[in-house]
């Protein structure tokens, strides 16, 4: 594969998001203007928000979840920033990380030195059945969606091919889950800010008002695998495999790298960027990686001249536990069939030796699908510049990667940061 280089260099200056989850009553605009506020506040040498140039927005479907298409303009509008132009990126749930690779293409190019990459999903106005309906646009509906699979269902298919060829058991999924909520609960800006220690006491206590019998679990795992507790939504993957129904935004301002000290004195380069496409799961060689994320993954390893050793902090695109545990080895931290060994030993825990999603990940976080993707490089910017809180890593950590996936991977799009 040739290897690409960014003809000049793109760095993230600015970062912000509006708290993930569910907010009747405030649609897309209000987020994206809450996380342009916060982005624009984390300039330490502040800027002139007109010096903005163009914006990039990731989106899946305001059209369907709130009845608007042509949204890229409305939120150009929103920030004060029209006539700039505006465009609105669609890739399923991997629309926040393709607009990002468009803003630094974008500045790469030299059309532009100043760019507002943002990400937006308000997914909660319509009832589960037709959010559902919504999702299952994002699947082939010549091949997927006419066998009966929801999303749900389409990775159940991936977790039970995984468990058949690597005898992995449903308890590891679990466990994804059961992490991603200890970290969730350390991130103000979590959908499911809890431990699921703290989720079992919050039932007992309702049990109790209510005046209903009190439930008894002798542990988490035990909790996790109560049907009551965690119901199945298409097996093996019950409620807490699944990311939740969620709103939010997120808007990250990148500059030429030339430009980047006059906004901060701790920039982050993006130096490695990659995308890649496939067809339908039918159609793959197999069910337990995704070939989209191991090229697009090829591409910006190569593109930063750097392995996955090298990687501190990651934040991968666990739509579902079992999509956390194939990323971790599509993106080469773990051999084929090991991620799963990885997990059950701890190694992808906050205190491990390859921590994973330590802003909860899409599980706890939340996942407002076209936000998803800027939502991650919010973590990486935190991490890599030791602002992420109780949850900080430790060891100041230099590089930072994305991989953020549309559909059942017919995108991904992997980016790596550096803070030099
Ligand atoms: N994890 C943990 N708890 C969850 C949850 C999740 N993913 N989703 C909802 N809950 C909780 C709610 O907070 C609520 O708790 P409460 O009773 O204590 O208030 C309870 O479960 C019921 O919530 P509700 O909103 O009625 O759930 P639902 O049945 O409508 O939705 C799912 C549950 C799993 C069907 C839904 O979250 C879903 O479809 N997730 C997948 C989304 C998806 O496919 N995204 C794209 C991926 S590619």
């Amino acid at each position: 594969m040739t290897i690409r280089k960014l003809s000049r260099g793109v760095a993230l200056v600015g970062a912000g998001m509006s708290k993930f989850g569910a907010f009747p009553g405030q649609s897309s605009r209000d987020l994206f203007v809450e996380a342009f506020q916060e982005m624009l506040a984390s300039v330490e040498k502040g800027f002139d928000p007109k010096e903005i140039e163009a914006l990039f927005i990731g989106n899946f479907s305001s059209d369907l979840f709130e009845n608007q298409g042509h949204t890229a303009p409305i939120m150009a509008d929103w920030v004060g920033l029209t006539p700039r132009p505006a465009t609105r990126i669609e890739d399923a749930c991997a629309s926040g990380g393709a607009a990002l690779r468009q803003g630094v293409l974008a500045i790469a190019s030299g059309l532009y030195d100043i760019v507002l990459v943002g990400g937006i999903e308000k997914m909660t106005d319509l009832p589960i059945e037709r959010v559902t309906d919504t999702l299952a646009t994002a699947a082939d509906a010549l091949y997927e969606v006419p066998a009966g699979f929801t999303f749900p269902g389409l990775y159940a298919a991936m977790a039970t091919a995984y468990m058949a060829e690597y005898g992995a058991a449903p308890d590891v999924f679990l466990k994804v889950g059961y992490k991603n909520h200890e970290n969730g609960a350390l991130n103000p800006k979590a959908q499911f800010g809890q431990r699921i220690a703290d989720i079992m006491e919050a039932r007992k206590k309702s049990a109790a008002k209510k005046g209903l019998p009190i439930p008894e679990w002798a542990d988490e795992m035990a909790f996790l695998n109560d049907e009551r507790a965690n119901p199945t939504i298409a097996w093996p993957l019950r409620l807490y495999d699944c990311s939740p129904v969620s709103d939010g935004a997120a808007a990250v301002l990148l500059v030429s790298e030339d430009l980047a000290r006059r906004f901060t004195d701790t920039p982050l380069y993006v130096i490695g960027s990659g995308q890649a496409s496939d067809g339908a799961i039918h159609d793959r060689p197999t069910l337990t990686s995704l070939p989209s994320a191991k090229k697009a993954a090829e591409m910006a390893y190569q593109m930063a001249g750097v392995k996955p050793a090298d990687i501190d902090v990651v934040e991968v695109h666990d739509c579902f536990t079992i999509a956390e545990i194939i990323a971790t080895e599509d993106l080469g931290f773990f051999e084929p069939g090991q991620g799963w060994r990885a997990v059950a030993e701890g190694k992808t825990a906050r205190g491990g030796e390859r921590p994973i999603n330590t802003s909860g990940g899409l599980k706890s976080k939340g996942h407002p699908v076209g936000a998803s993707g800027v939502g991650q490089v919010i973590e990486i910017w935190k991490q890599l510049r030791g602002e992420a809180g109780e949850r900080q890593l430790p060891g100041n950590p230099r590089l930072g990667l994305t991989h953020n996936v549309g559909g059942t991977g017919q995108t991904c799009v992997v980016h790596i940061f550096e803070r030099r």
